[in-house]
């Protein structure tokens, strides 16, 4: 090639460059911000920097967008940046809870936190033709501040010790409030094959106690033999998720306890009305019952005792619960260490809070692709949290998995494609958080997540 013919192929490439950049600075500079930080509670101030520094834009479901962002070519960056951002943090039910000054979630916090102590956020060409969206050091002040204070609020009850009260997970309580009436028949029931239609399968079977609530298998296995296409979480310290089910479709154990009876591969009980029939065969169960509940076996007494049972099923005091309630020597150098490897490669961003996860759900790899890689694990619902909100943006999205007695609780993910804890560990790093970790990292991030074995208070 001729160096003219070169060198116009160069010229062309660097018109191009600018034209684009052009379209870019277009898009993003009609949305102006100032940056004045409102009067008011830390709740409306920290409402105004996330609104300028334009996180609520790219990390909302439906944004105010500007005029121009129906416009093809001009949206392209927009468009783009926030299927990007929403699949990395979707803040649209934060929004709404900091508007009604209520308290936020805790992987949320962390995600606030992080992105502001790093200086990821807003993306860079964002910020260069947007400049005021840079947040200045007051703003991230308001944010610090108002993290520290949606902490203490969500942990006030936990006893973690003063110098952890700014950690992103803290300990779990020693008991949750019960009727011990309405515990005792939830347990006979959660044991009771009555509730199936062939009177082979009961909770226990696919959630034994006695194995930390797990079947330990890579599907469960219910009526009939029948596999199901997901593996079973484990219904210990279910309590501490906000919802529950790996697409969240169940609000509370109540409501989840509402599933598995009317399941045609769990238990496939026939109707609630069969369900009591069987039940009401043992005398001495339904008088016991019907003193707690007059109505007797109806759907809603039922679910409601078994939900009660399992609010007992709590693993308090781990080493790590422990350690951050003051008791320097309850864990291992390594697993303190595990800890600062935890924090190190952003795990605490998604497994926050008491229950190290439990409260969001999050793409399943977003840094590396999970699916395409997989070994074949046969039959698997992949579609998560889609399959519940019928929005395809939610494709993928899992509930982040509790990791309390995560050493017990084998297979992993949703599709239970591994049984080694440290093979999960380093999927995670890589998918997840875009990282491949050192065998020394690794182990000790086996050894933190070992330390998350806490005493079950309720005898199986
Ligand atoms: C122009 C759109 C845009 C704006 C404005 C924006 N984000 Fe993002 N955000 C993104 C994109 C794109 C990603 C994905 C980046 C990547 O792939 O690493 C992202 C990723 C994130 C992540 C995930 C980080 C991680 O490593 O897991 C967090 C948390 C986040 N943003 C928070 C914020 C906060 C808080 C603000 C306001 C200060 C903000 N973002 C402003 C587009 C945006
Ligand atoms: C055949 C096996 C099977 C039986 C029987 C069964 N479960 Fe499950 N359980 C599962 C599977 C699989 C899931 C995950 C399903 C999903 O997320 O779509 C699950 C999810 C749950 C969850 C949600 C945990 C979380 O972190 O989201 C709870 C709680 C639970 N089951 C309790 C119960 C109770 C109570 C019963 C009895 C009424 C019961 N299960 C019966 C297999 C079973
Ligand atoms: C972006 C959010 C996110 C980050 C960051 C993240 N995780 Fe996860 N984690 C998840 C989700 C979602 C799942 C469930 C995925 C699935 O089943 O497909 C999960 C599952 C796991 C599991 C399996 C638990 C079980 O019971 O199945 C372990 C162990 C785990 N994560 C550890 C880690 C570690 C260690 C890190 C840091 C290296 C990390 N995670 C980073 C969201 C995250």
């Amino acid at each position: 090639m001729r160096l003219s013919a070169i060198m116009k192929k160069v010229a062309r490439k660097a018109l191009l460059l600018v034209a684009a950049i052009i379209i870019v600075a277009a898009a993003y500079s009609v949305i102006s911000g100032t940056s004045n930080i409102p009067e008011g509670s830390l709740s409306v101030k920290a409402q105004a920097v996330l609104n300028e520094s334009g996180c609520v834009l790219c990390h909302t479901k439906n944004p105010q967008l500007p005029f121009y962002a129906k416009i093809p070519l001009l949206n392209a960056p927009i468009v783009s940046d926030i299927s990007r951002g929403l699949k990395c943090f979707d803040m649209t039910a934060d929004v709404e809870n900091i508007k009604a000054n209520k308290p936020l979630n805790a992987t949320s916090l962390s995600k606030i936190e992080y992105a502001f102590d790093s200086g990821t956020m807003p993306p860079m060409l964002f910020k260069v033709v947007h400049w005021k969206s840079q947040p200045t050091s007051a703003e991230r002040a308001v944010i610090k501040a108002w993290i520290a204070q949606q902490r203490k609020i969500r942990n006030a009850h936990s006893a973690v010790a003063e110098k952890f009260v700014n950690e992103p997970v803290w300990p779990i309580p020693q008991a949750v409030k019960t009727d011990p009436r309405k515990v005792e028949l939830g347990k006979i029931l959660y044991h009771s094959t009555a509730l199936s239609g062939d009177g082979t399968v009961s909770c226990a079977t696919c959630h034994p106690i006695d194995k930390a609530g797990v079947d330990g298998l890579r599907t469960s296995k219910g009526i009939r033999g029948q596999y199901g296409a997901i593996n079973a979480p484990t219904v210990i310290n279910a309590v501490f998720n906000a919802r529950q089910f790996w697409n969240g479709r169940a609000a509370n154990l109540e409501e989840q306890a509402g599933g598995p009876p009317m399941n045609p591969v769990e238990m496939d009980g026939g109707s609630w009305d069969a369900i009591a029939k069987r039940l009401e065969k043992d005398a001495k169960l339904s008088a016991a019952f019907k003193a707690v509940y007059p109505k007797g076996f109806t759907q809603e007494n039922i679910t409601d005792a078994i939900a009660e049972y399992e609010k007992t099923l709590i693993t308090p005091d781990s080493p790590f619960d422990r350690y951050l309630r003051g008791d320097e020597n309850a864990i291992s150098p390594q697993a303190k260490a595990g800890y600062e490897a935890f924090k190190a490669y952003n795990c605490h961003v998604c497994h926050a809070g008491q229950n190290f996860g439990g409260q969001t759900f999050e793409y399943m790899g977003l840094r590396a692709d999970y699916f395409n890689k997989r070994k074949d694990v046969g039959n698997i619902d992949d579609s998560g949290l889609v399959s519940f909100t019928k929005d395809e943006r939610d494709t993928h999205k899992f509930k982040t998995p509790t990791l309390r007695n995560v050493e017990l609780t084998a297979p992993y993910f949703h599709d239970g494609s591994t049984s080694d804890l440290s093979e999960a560990v380093k999927i995670m790093a890589e998918v997840q958080t875009g990282k491949v970790p050192s065998d020394t990292d690794v182990k000790n991030l086996v050894e933190f997540l070992k330390s998350l074995t806490g005493k079950l208070t309720q005898a199986k």
